[in-house]
């Protein structure tokens, strides 16, 4: 087995937990569409574990932004300012609902919105704030309800990326998802928790949860059946997915615990390194690490593409960080966002993977500090 090169992916779910007994208990119950137990206890601990009063699944992370902002009543004419540096998902979504995504630059140590720069973007047209919390880090939450509250604006809350990031509200630590009008969440298969495909929203508005689950069902009214008052979607979860959600949500406490001792080794191998720059806030904060990430600079010798480069040839899996929206056609600016455009050229995920061992993690920091040594 000498020759076989092992290959450290990106990332690896975890499928160790009840996964298997729920999964069986829904095929023999048949209940395997969007109706069943596991729908509602995955919904009610969810809800829980998040610290807010309803959460509404749905098919997806995407579904669950787009029925959010539908349910909000943003539409044609509204203009939703979301940060230049994040997935694709949450800008479309102000798209599929008629609204304009106003780009916002993102702060160059936090990689997070920039308050200062949302402030600039705010005109009688604002509607709404996206605050992303990207790769895991709290948007500046604290301001950034603020600035809401002051002009009188939604905030969604793109938690895709961060289930069970605390941030600090007025003294008070919040986990992200509960701070904002609605939080969003994804269980793609990379996610902190996965149901394979799958979202969620959450929300403390009860008004708000049942016209989005309204809408999520092609917005039937509840108790009269084919009667369509809204125009919705079929953005349903299926309960053979809420089984795994729930199984999967039994082991989050000890996937955040995993996921923290995995940031501490790589911060401890990586930190000192020269050029090798780790996010910080200058706001109170506990991130989740949902993809290890950092920034390649001066005096590092290699570019992130050459150290990536370097990386796949020893079988270990790596992500550049996302295209600057700006820089994508359907959505090209010749506005300047010189934070996000930066932080695309020399940002780098590194596998973290639950399969990821520490002697793995010792191994890939070995390589990126062997180029210091040269
Ligand atoms: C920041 C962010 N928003 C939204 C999404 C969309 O979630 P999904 O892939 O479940 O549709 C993702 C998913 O990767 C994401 O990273």
């Amino acid at each position: 087995m000498k020759n076989i090169k092992k290959f450290i992916p990106i990332a690896y779910p975890d499928l160790t937990g009840n996964e298997n007994i729920y999964l069986n208990r829904v095929l023999k119950s048949s209940w395997i569409s969007s109706q069943g137990e596991y729908l509602i206890k995955f919904e009610q601990k969810f809800a829980e574990f998040i610290g807010c009063r309803y959460a509404v699944t749905t098919s997806n992370g995407t579904a669950a932004l787009h029925l959010a902002l539908t349910a909000l009543g943003i539409g044609k004419g509204d203009e939703v300012i979301v940060p230049d540096l994040t997935f694709i998902a949450s800008v479309n979504a102000i798209t599929y609902c008629g609204a304009r995504p106003v780009l916002c630059d993102v702060n160059r140590q936090s990689w997070q919105l920039d308050p200062k720069e949302i402030i600039k973007r705010i005109n009688s047209r604002t509607k709404a704030i996206m605050a992303v919390h990207l790769y895991g880090i709290p948007a500046n939450l604290d301001q950034i309800m603020d600035i809401a509250n002051k002009y009188n604006l939604q905030v969604i809350e793109d938690a895709a990326e961060a289930h069970g990031a605390l941030v600090k509200i007025k003294s008070l630590w919040k986990k992200v998802g509960s701070v904002g009008h609605v939080g969003c969440f994804s269980f793609y298969g990379n996610k902190i928790i996965t149901t394979g495909e799958g979202g969620m929203v959450t929300t403390d508005a009860k008004q708000l949860a049942m016209r989005m689950r309204v809408l999520r069902d092609h917005g039937q009214k509840p108790g009269r059946r084919y009667y369509h008052p809204l125009i919705g979607f079929n953005y349903r979860l299926t309960n053979l997915q809420a089984a795994i959600g729930l199984a999967q949500l039994e082991k989050i406490h000890f996937f955040l615990k995993f996921k923290s001792r995995l940031a501490s080794l790589y911060n401890r191998y990586l930190e000192n390194t020269p050029g090798i720059i780790i996010p910080k806030t200058d706001y109170e904060a506990k991130p989740v690490c949902w993809l290890y990430s950092v920034i390649i600079d001066d005096p590092y010798p290699l570019t992130r593409d050459e150290v990536m480069e370097k990386l796949k040839n020893k079988g270990i899996e790596t992500r550049p960080f996302f295209f600057p929206v700006n820089l994508l056609p359907p959505y090209k600016s010749s506005q300047k966002f010189p934070n996000s455009n930066y932080l695309f050229q020399h940002g780098l995920n590194l596998p973290s993977g639950y399969n990821l061992t520490p002697g793995e993690i010792t191994f890939i920091c070995q390589q990126i500090r062997d180029e210091i040594k040269n």
